[in-house]
């Protein structure tokens, strides 16, 4: 039975972990001389973590539907999609509690798929903590360092260190059943990062947390992987940790990997709707379209005819193809002149004053768009009275799907 969160030694781990390449999608393992083998032995930042087409099923549901993707040694990569996207199922394959039915894991050269969990180096914060009930907060962290049968001056160390970096030094001595969800999910962060993994799998690990310790410790958890050049996953549905602190993210839905790419990528050029919607607020409106000008496109719509740009350069849209425009709620700007481009006019149903922000419920021929505006101007505006809003053409993003 492994042990949760817990990492035991990998009785390989002395074995060279080769780098991995892809090319064309396949995989090309690249061979290394000896000498740079005997480099890489005690370099983390060699590890690579590929999934190739990973499929898992539950009877008739599948949490995973052949999902590939690859992780740089030393990277913050987020899984973020919604609730039963199979975004944990993914992570326990990783960890090995999970065997898929198809697809291989491979961790630098090595088919790791049914490797066992204690044998895998990797350390797990699970999204239930899994802290073992019977055994104190500093009983818990150490439990990984013990196996591991270190020095007692060591683990003491670890042990500290471990504690202070989640700010859990004075619970030591408690129990779980003692503590509140969000101390017990700080016990069992440093009880992963306490045995330094090669790797840290993170579910939903401040989920319960208030939010000013959430921001908090997602920056404590971006320093640790950086300094120890971990390589970390971590699972959120919540877009503004991914965001905040990712160096890439893949966004998930029902099984599958809908994109991949660094934060700015996701956010500014998603590929379709799912990701537009799912990752920050968007507004759809429907067109067709009229012209196109390499990826600049004019489109007519409801508002008139916008031009905007098409972001997946793999599906551009033709002439007369039925598509999506995605505006952001911040790049809409309110004015009372017009311009000629991408200008239009309506009204202002509604609004809510947040303080520094003001959001606007603004409507034309039936189309409603949520508009954001940072110091607020056009709070007293009368919803009786048009007011004209515009967009450049970049913030305009066209989609296929
Ligand atoms: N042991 C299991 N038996 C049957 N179905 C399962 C099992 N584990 C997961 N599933 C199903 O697989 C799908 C993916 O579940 P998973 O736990 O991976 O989702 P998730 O993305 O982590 O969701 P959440 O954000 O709610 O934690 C869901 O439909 C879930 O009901
Ligand atoms: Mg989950």
């Amino acid at each position: 039975m492994p042990l949760p969160g817990a990492t035991l030694c990998d009785s390989d781990a002395t074995r060279p972990w080769d780098l991995l390449h892809f090319r064309n999608g396949r995989l090309v393992k690249s061979p290394l001389d000896s000498r740079q083998k005997g480099k890489q032995e005690n370099d983390h930042r060699m590890v690579v973590i590929a999934i190739d087409r990973v499929t898992k099923r539950f009877g008739s549901v599948v949490a995973l539907g052949g999902v590939s993707l690859q992780i740089e040694s030393g990277e913050l990569f987020f899984l973020l999609g919604p609730s039963g996207c199979g975004k944990t199922t993914l992570l326990r394959v990783i960890a090995g509690f999970c065997v898929p039915n198809s697809g291989r894991l491979l961790v630098g050269d090595r088919d790791v798929t049914r490797l066992p969990a204690h044998r895998r180096q990797a350390g797990m914060v699970f999204q239930s903590y899994a802290l073992w009930p019977h055994m104190t907060v500093a009983e818990n962290v150490a439990f990984g360092l013990q196996q591991k049968k270190l020095p007692k001056s060591v683990v003491a160390e670890r042990l500290e260190e471990a504690l202070v970096g989640v700010r859990m030094e004075q619970y030591a001595k408690r129990k779980p059943n003692e503590l509140s969800g969000g101390q017990q999910q700080r016990v069992a962060l440093a009880r992963a990062l306490a045995i330094r993994p090669r790797c840290l799998l993170l579910d939903e690990p401040l989920s319960n947390l208030d939010a000013q310790l959430r921001n908090e410790m997602r920056l404590e958890i971006r320093r640790i992987c950086r300094e120890h050049r971990l390589t970390t996953i971590y699972v959120t549905h919540d877009q503004k940790e991914a965001l905040s602190i990712a160096d890439r993210i893949a966004v998930f839905s029902r099984g599958r990997v809908e994109q991949i790419g660094s934060p700015l990528e996701i956010y500014k050029t998603p590929k379709n709707r799912f990701v537009a919607h799912f990752v920050g607020e968007t507004n759809f409106v429907e067109g067709r379209v009229l012209s196109m000008e390499e990826k600049v496109l004019s489109v007519e719509t409801a508002l008139g005819i916008l031009l905007g740009v098409a972001v997946d350069e793999t599906a551009l849209p033709e002439v007369g193809d039925h598509v999506y425009l995605s505006l952001r709620p911040e790049v809409i700007r309110l004015r009372s002149e017009a311009i000629d481009r991408n200008c239009f006019e309506g009204h202002i149903m509604a609004m809510t004053y947040f303080g520094e922000v003001a959001h606007y419920d603004f409507v034309r021929n039936g189309v409603r768009l949520k508009i954001s505006e940072l110091n607020p101007r056009h709070l007293g505006h009368n919803s009786e009275e048009t007011i004209l809003a515009n967009v450049r053409p970049e913030d305009i993003l066209i989609l296929k799907t």
